[in-house]
C-alpha cells in the first residue's frame, strides 16, 4: 500500500463490471475531493471506434494493436455543455458521444482483451496516475494500473440491476433499446471482461467490495465518501468513524 500512510489518500481506484455505477460514483467522489476524474474505459472505446471508422475488423488483433500504438486519445475537461463529464478526442476529433454507440459497445470487449492494446493504454493511464489526486475508474485499476493505490474500491451489483440502469440511461439519452437486449449485451460483456487472459476483471485483494444492487447513486456515493473519511482518519491516527453499511438491502427503490 502507501509509502507514507500518514498522509491523506491521493489515489483512488474504482473497478467493477459494466453498469455498476462506477462513472457516477467516481465523478461524484472526485468532485467532492477536488481530484481529477479519469474514466479509463473511454480509451478502450476510442481505440474501438478508431478501428470501426477505418474499416478494421475489431477482432484483427495485429491491425488493432498497431492502431492502439498510433492513435492520439485525449481526455479533457468538458468543452461543450451538453451533459458530458469530459471531452474525448481521437486524433483531434470530438468523439465523446460516438464512443457510446451500440457498435462500439458490441466490439469494445474484444478490443480491450488484446494484450498490446492494454499495454499501450495502461502506459498512458499510469502517467496520469503519477501526479496523484486522482479517482481512476475501470476494470484493472487496483490490480494492474495502480496496484499501490491508497484506496481500492470494487463496485458490484447484480447483472439485472446493472441492465436496468443502463436501459434507463439509454432511454434518457434518446437511444432506447429493449431491456432484454441490454441484459443480453451486459451478460456478454461480463463474460468477456471476466474470462480474458490479460487483466481479467476481478477485485484486488485489498479492495473494499461494495454491492450497490440495493443502493441508489446518492446512497452509494455517501457510503464511499464515508469510507474515504474513515480511511483518512485511520491514516492520520484518529479514531475512525464507522462506515455506513455496505450493500444495505431491503430499501424502497
Ligand atoms: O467502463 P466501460 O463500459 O466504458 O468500458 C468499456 C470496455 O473497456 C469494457 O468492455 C471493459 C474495458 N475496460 C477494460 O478492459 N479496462 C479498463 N480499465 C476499462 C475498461
Amino acid at each position: 500500500m502507501a509509502d507514507s500512510p500518514n498522509r491523506p489518500i491521493r489515489t483512488i481506484a474504482i473497478d467493477g463490471p459494466a453498469g455498476a455505477g462506477k462513472s457516477t460514483i467516481g465523478l461524484g467522489l472526485a468532485k467532492q475531493l477536488g481530484f481529477l476524474y479519469f474514466d479509463t474505459g473511454v480509451m478502450y472505446r476510442a481505440v474501438t471506434l478508431a478501428a470501426l471508422q477505418r474499416g478494421i475488423a475489431p477482432d484483427d488483433e495485429d491491425a488493432v494493436s498497431q492502431l492502439a500504438e498510433s492513435v492520439l486519445i485525449e481526455v479533457l475537461p468538458p468543452s461543450v455543455d451538453d451533459g458530458r463529464q469530459y471531452t474525448v478526442r481521437l486524433d483531434g476529433q470530438d468523439v465523446t458521444w460516438a464512443i457510446r454507440r451500440p457498435d462500439v459497445d458490441a466490439a469494445v470487449s474484444v478490443v480491450s482483451a488484446f494484450p498490446h492494446v492494454r499495454r499501450a493504454m495502461v502506459a498512458q493511464q499510469r502517467r496520469v496516475a503519477r501526479d496523484g489526486n486522482v479517482v481512476m475508474v475501470g476494470r484493472d485499476i487496483g490490480t494492474v494500473v495502480m496496484p499501490d493505490a491508497d484506496l481500492k474500491i470494487y463496485l458490484d451489483a447484480s447483472v439485472e440491476a446493472r441492465a436496468w440502469r443502463r436501459y434507463h440511461e439509454l432511454e434518457r439519452r434518446g437511444a432506447p433499446s429493449s431491456y432484454a437486449d441490454v441484459l443480453t449485451s451486459m451478460r456478454q460483456r461480463d463474460e468477456l471482461d471476466l474470462s480474458r487472459t490479460t487483466s481479467p476483471l476481478r477485485p484486488a485483494q485489498d479492495a473494499f467490495i461494495i454491492d450497490c444492487t440495493h443502493m441508489n447513486a446518492d446512497e452509494t456515493l455517501a457510503h464511499v465518501i464515508a469510507l474515504v473519511a474513515e480511511q483518512n482518519a485511520a491514516r492520520a491516527g484518529a479514531p475512525a468513524q464507522p462506515a455506513a453499511v455496505v450493500g444495505a438491502s431491503g430499501d424502497d427503490r
